[in-house]
């Protein structure tokens, strides 16, 4: 924590409490309300956390008014254009850009890691074949640490990393292997002589009775659409590990949790949801109806894969995921696909519309990631999971980045109560 000169002074009924002031590398100034209770008896109020730092952290930065989003202090949109996602990986792990060695050591690592435990596979045939990959990827992820005991210490520094690259290595083969469940193909063991995505693509599109063709353009959309996922600061999912891993939980079940909340449909599960919204609307000659509805306060329909809790000006996600979908729908010759034509129509259509700009309302991460999915033979079913294979390695960085925080404690939030005072209890004859 960075040493301070800077106070804010809170009068309460006639009594003033000094609060430090702390400022970032970048972003804005924190208040330290750590003693608020203990000096002032009071706590603070914050529902959905909009005002709140949870954490200091050196992994990623968002200035949602600039549409920036930084990794180690790297812009997304050059880590998209000129790297790729097992060297995002290193750089969010570890905090600077690999050497050429270091690079070929850590994907060496990951590549030989990407096999699950063979009796993982039972595990798939407990569920029904119709069940959403979300759960199976909820179940197994858990589940890895009934069977990867020996990286579930978290106060050994060996068995912490040792259980982030199995983390990142075998979730694509887990995530590959919920897909082929489901269409009742069987499962695809990884190969080390391919990529990071094309290992990937493999494991999902393969199939024994014919030689699987790896096609490179799409390989890097798919390597590009995980680092466009990678991480994202103290978003519901992290904030969700990272309270897990607050009461010493180990790694795999933390991870099992973030999976869980991002599959909510105002997180992760956007995307499948702003897919089947496109699908809904079907032409564009609904969007009026669609924009109306989303304008309607009585009604509860929002454009899926619009607006975010920080970014006010753009999602820089967006703009490079758009640019992809143009290229991989042209590649595939659909590029007159319905569902973008309709997603193009609905960007223009809100964003010239006062109601979003007021909002600051803007396609964010989920609004064209599904129609890229889609083309490249992903069903719906299947967006969720490939978010969650993404952000991975950030939930890993950031529970790494917790357990090496001196400050780290026990995540406990206050409330404001407002339920009944004490009152005696009233036996059955008497209510
Ligand atoms: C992700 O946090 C992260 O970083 C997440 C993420 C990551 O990488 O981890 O970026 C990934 O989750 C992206 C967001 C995906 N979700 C969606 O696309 C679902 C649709 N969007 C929303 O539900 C909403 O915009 C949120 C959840 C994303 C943000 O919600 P906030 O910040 O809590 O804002 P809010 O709900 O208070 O909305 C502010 C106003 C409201 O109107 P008023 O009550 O002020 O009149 O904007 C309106 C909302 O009704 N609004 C929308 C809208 N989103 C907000 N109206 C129509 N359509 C929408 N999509």
């Amino acid at each position: 924590m960075t040493e301070t000169q800077k106070t804010a002074t809170l009068t309460i009924d006639g009594e003033s409490y000094e609060l430090p002031i702390y400022s970032p590398s970048a972003g804005p100034d924190v208040l330290d309300i750590r003693k608020l209770y203990g000096t002032a008896g009071v706590f603070t109020y914050d529902p959905g956390f909009t005002s709140t730092a949870s954490c200091d952290s050196t992994i990623t930065f968002i200035d949602g008014g600039k549409g920036e989003l930084l990794h180690r202090g790297y812009p997304i949109d050059q880590l998209a254009e000129k790297s790729h996602y097992l060297e995002v990986c290193y750089l969010l792990l570890n905090g600077e850009l690999p050497s050429a060695a270091e690079l070929e050591e850590f994907e060496n690592i990951v590549t030989r890691h990407t096999m699950i435990h063979d009796q993982m596979h039972y595990l798939f045939r407990g569920f029904r074949r119709d069940a959403h990959p979300m759960a199976i990827m909820v179940g197994v992820v858990g589940a890895m640490s009934a069977f990867y005991h020996d990286s579930t210490d978290i106060t050994d520094p060996r068995q912490r990393e040792i259980a982030a690259f199995r983390l990142i290595a075998k979730m694509p083969t887990i995530a590959a292997a919920a897909y082929k469940y489901s269409i009742g193909q069987p499962f695809v063991h990884p190969r080390n002589d391919l990529d990071y995505a094309s290992n990937f693509l493999h494991m999902c599109f393969s199939v024994p009775a014919e030689e699987y063709q790896i096609n490179p353009i799409l390989a890097r959309a798919m390597d590009r659409i995980f680092t466009l996922h990678a991480d994202h600061e103290q978003n519901a999912s992290t904030s969700t590990v990272r309270l897990a891993s607050s009461s010493g939980a180990n790694p795999f079940a933390c991870v099992a949790a973030g999976i869980a909340c991002l599959w909510g449909p105002a997180h992760g599960g956007a995307n499948q949801a702003c897919l089947e919204m496109l699908g809904e609307i079907g032409s564009v000659d609904r969007i009026p109806e669609f924009i109306a509805r989303a304008k309607d306060k009585n009604d509860p329909f929002r454009l899926m894969g619009f607006g975010h809790r920080v970014y006010k000006n753009f999602d820089p996600r967006a703009k490079v995921m758009k640019q992809s979908a143009d290229e991989v729908l042209e590649l595939l010759g659909v590029e007159n696909n319905p569902k973008l034509q309709v997603a193009k129509a609905l960007e223009e259509a809100a964003i010239n519309d006062p109601y979003f700009a007021e909002k600051k309302l803007f396609p964010n991460v989920d609004f064209y990631s599904g129609i890229i999915l889609e083309a490249m033979g992903f069903p719906t079913s299947m967006f969720t999971p490939i978010f969650a294979l993404s952000r991975t390695v950030g939930w890993v960085s950031q529970w790494k980045e917790m357990l090496n925080d001196p400050q780290n404690k026990i995540g406990r939030p206050r409330q404001l109560y407002l339920g009944e005072t004490e009152r005696d209890y009233t036996d059955i004859e008497n209510r």
